[in-house]
């Protein structure tokens, strides 16, 4: 029962990483190298809930409701017992999934997908109409050049980054009302028709490096991540994120913002802890909120450290919960912060200039 214990420390560990988190895979093998060693012990004998094991792939004994056919150099999906809640096909070379690939196991929460060769054209339809208890759906890394279709309702974490996607259609999500993570990054979207207005329980969107132009429009209220970085993004509207009153953490680095292109009071927002301006055009640092706690500005043309865009008042009460700052990168001199910063910035554990 280690995985047990895996799987708890790790999702406190997601939950502790849950700022710049790479990779949230690594663990999945993790856990079935765990069960490839207790496999190989009753090799022998294989219980008859493994009789319906694909050849191809391994059926732990131990969890039979798991299914590993990761890594095998397959070409084409193997048959899937009905019983089966968690199938890993990663990382192998399958370009098409049929429409009645999944036909018996209408039980399937989790299906892994990740890092083979699928296209749209070759994706079926409605393979997962049917699947009523799908949680957790991983397509990253493939060719998919489309939003797949039919998706169940049920779903709580779409992965499609690394893939070739180039827009959104505004109906691609429609209903999915239980999504809580939508991962789009490394794709190549540009426009974006109002697509997230159905995610009523979504909590982090990742758009980051993709060609959009234009902060998405109807964001749901429920949004706390969101990752725009390595985009084309110049202008932000006014009142932006006011529509956003549980965001937390924003992330708009390696995009063409400047100050003309951001409304006086933009940052300004009391949900706000994380904010990522980095390697951007600005010339003066944009106020913010006294609640903010990291502040990354590196990487600007920021001429001068203006205490006013921190506190607009200092005492017992008004003061910035900054923790950590970074002007590096910038055009402000050493001798520039003004004498009455420590005050306002009496957090502060780390001023980078
Ligand atoms: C599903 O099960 C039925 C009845 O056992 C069988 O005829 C059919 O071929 C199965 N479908 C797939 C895709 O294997
Ligand atoms: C999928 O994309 C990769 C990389 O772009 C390419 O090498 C491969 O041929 C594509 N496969 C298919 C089936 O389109
Ligand atoms: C959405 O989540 C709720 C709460 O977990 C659950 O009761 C409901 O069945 C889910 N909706 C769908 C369509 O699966
Ligand atoms: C932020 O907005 C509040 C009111 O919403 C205002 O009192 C405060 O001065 C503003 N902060 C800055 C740095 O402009
Ligand atoms: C900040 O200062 C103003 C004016 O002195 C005061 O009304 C307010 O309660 C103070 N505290 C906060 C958290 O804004």
């Amino acid at each position: 029962m280690k995985w047990i214990s895996i799987l708890i420390t790790v999702s406190l560990w997601e939950m502790s990483q849950c700022q710049y988190e790479e990779d949230t895979h690594w663990w999945l093998s993790y856990i079935q190298n765990q069960f490839y060693n207790y496999d190989s012990v009753y090799e022998e004998d294989r219980p008859p809930s493994s009789q319906d094991c694909p050849l191809e792939c391994d059926c732990p004994p131990s969890f039979p409701t798991a299914m590993y056919c990761d890594n095998r150099n397959l070409k084409h999906l193997p048959y899937v017992p009905s019983r089966m809640k968690y199938v890993y096909f990663q990382d192998n070379h399958i370009t098409s999934v049929q429409d009645d690939a999944f036909e018996n196991a209408t039980g399937l929460m989790w299906v892994v997908l990740n890092n083979n060769q699928i296209s749209s054209d070759k994706l079926g339809g409605k393979v997962f109409s049917k699947l009523n208890n799908l949680e957790r759906l991983y397509l990253d890394s493939n060719n998919l050049t489309r939003v797949p279709s039919s998706l169940p309702r049920s779903l709580r974490e779409l992965h499609l980054s690394s893939n070739q996607l180039n827009r959104l259609p505004s109906n691609a999500l429609e209903g999915l009302e239980n999504m809580t993570a939508l991962h789009l990054h490394d794709n190549q979207i540009q426009e974006i028709g109002g697509a997230f207005k159905w995610l009523k329980s979504l909590v982090l969107l990742d758009l980051s490096n993709n060609n959009i132009r234009k902060v998405p429009d109807g964001l749901p209220a429920s949004l706390q991540q969101l990752y725009l970085e390595f985009n084309h993004v110049s202008t932000i509207p006014d009142e932006y994120f006011r529509a956003l009153p549980n965001l937390q953490y924003v992330r708009l680095s390696h995009n063409q913002l400047s100050n003309d292109g951001i409304p006086f009071n933009t940052f300004n927002t009391t949900s706000l802890l994380e904010l990522d301006l980095s390697y951007n055009s600005l010339r003066r640092i944009p106020p913010v909120n006294t609640n903010l706690e990291h502040f990354y500005l590196q990487g600007n043309q920021i001429t001068e450290f203006s205490i006013g865009s921190f506190c607009k008042i200092v005492d017992i009460t008004n003061f910035s919960r900054i923790q950590v700052l970074r002007l590096d990168g910038n055009i402000i001199q050493q001798n520039a912060i003004p004498p009455d910063s420590p005050l306002c910035l009496r957090h502060a554990g780390l001023i980078d200039i």
